[in-house]
């Protein structure tokens, strides 16, 4: 194991596809990803966050920038790297052909391990990710949630430093989520630093010790889930209303009780703004409301959620954010 402080560094990183010096890419990336924990990449569809998981694994080179992993260079020391590391890719690539076992004992195998070794490795990882019933089944066979807890057994195999997970439970349903998200978090009591990528909030808010949320191949915005949310403000004022039409008058009477920011939701009727003084802003919102004769469905206070960071910072479709300059 390294004793680095960080098992990942990442130093102003570029990359851009084709010949274009703009557009698509990374565009001066910085990460930091404290050793022993699980670290969450969050970003919209084409943010950067498989390019990123790709140049650190060595799969793809940076055009400039530096970054290290477990202590070694990424770009001078890539068998090293390699050495490592485990990655779980964006799509599973075990063999549908082949039971779990076989799978497991093959992807030992083909990391070098002696056949009694492989073998007895991928036992290990069948019972540590709940999958000792399956085994002999053949993977075609296998649940959503199955073939991620497959996948990541199969990255581990080699025990590695780091691991890089790619969006581990896109398409999952909730349920298979929870055993994949049970499955990473177990991988972090064991002393692995894991750094996943993810577009789900919750995932990350869920798993991730420290968050940064990549938009345009930039990090925008990073800090612990609760540091993220209470840098959006405190506590929100949220009133979901009857009639879209209100939305308008709504968010006037709104914008003049918040604090810097609202956050309009077309689609759910609903608008939120940050409150400091709470029961007296519900109070003014309440009146304010009733003297326009406006009948909101629901209003209530709450903390934030990690979607309206995401949502206010990576200025999501569907919804706008408006900065009030007060
Ligand atoms: N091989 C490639 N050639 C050209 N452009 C690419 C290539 N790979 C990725 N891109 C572009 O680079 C940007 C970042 O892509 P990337 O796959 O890293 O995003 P992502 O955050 O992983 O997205 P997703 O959530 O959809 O997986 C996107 O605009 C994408 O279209
Ligand atoms: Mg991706």
């Amino acid at each position: 194991m390294g004793a680095e402080a960080y098992a990942i560094q990442a130093r102003n990183v570029k990359k851009h596809y084709g010949r274009t010096k703009e557009g698509p890419g990374l565009n001066g990336l910085t990460l930091n990803v404290p050793t022993g924990c699980i670290f969450g990449l969050l970003g919209p569809n084409g943010a950067g966050k498989t390019t990123v998981v790709k140049i650190l694994t060595t799969l793809l080179r940076m055009d400039e920038g530096s970054a290290t992993v477990a202590g070694y260079d990424v770009s001078k020391e890539g068998h090293l790297v390699r050495s490592r590391i485990g990655l779980a890719g964006q799509y599973a690539a075990v063999d549908e052909q082949l039971t779990g076992y076989q799978n497991l004992e093959m992807f030992g195998r083909l990391n070098r391990l002696a056949k009694k070794h492989a073998s007895r490795r991928a036992e290990e990882l069948l019972t540590q990710f709940d999958l000792t019933e399956a085994a002999s089944r053949a993977v075609g066979k296998y649940s959503g949630g199955m073939r991620r807890r497959l996948d990541l057994a199969a990255s581990l195999i080699v025990s590695p430093d780091v691991l890089f997970v790619d969006e581990p439970t896109t398409g999952l349903d909730p349920l298979a989520r929870q055993e994949v998200w049970r499955a990473i978090r177990s991988l972090k009591e064991a002393g692995t630093t894991v750094l996943l990528t993810t577009q789900y909030l919750e995932e990350a808010d869920q798993l991730a010790d420290l968050i940064s949320i990549l938009k345009d191949g930039r990090v925008i915005r990073e800090g612990t889930p609760e540091h993220l949310k209470s840098s959006f403000g405190g506590d929100r004022l949220e009133v979901t209303l009857l009639r879209q039409e209100d939305a308008v008058e709504a968010e006037r009477i709104l914008r003049g009780i918040g604090g810097a920011s609202v956050v309009v939701d077309n689609s759910a009727n609903r608008i939120s703004v940050p409150v400091s003084d709470r029961t007296g802003s519900l109070l003014k919102a309440a009146s304010a409301f009733a003297d326009s004769g406006l009948e909101p469905e629901d209003m209530v206070l709450r903390r934030p959620t990690l979607d309206e960071v995401f949502i206010h910072f990576t200025g999501l479709n569907g919804v706008s954010n408006k900065e009030e300059s007060r």
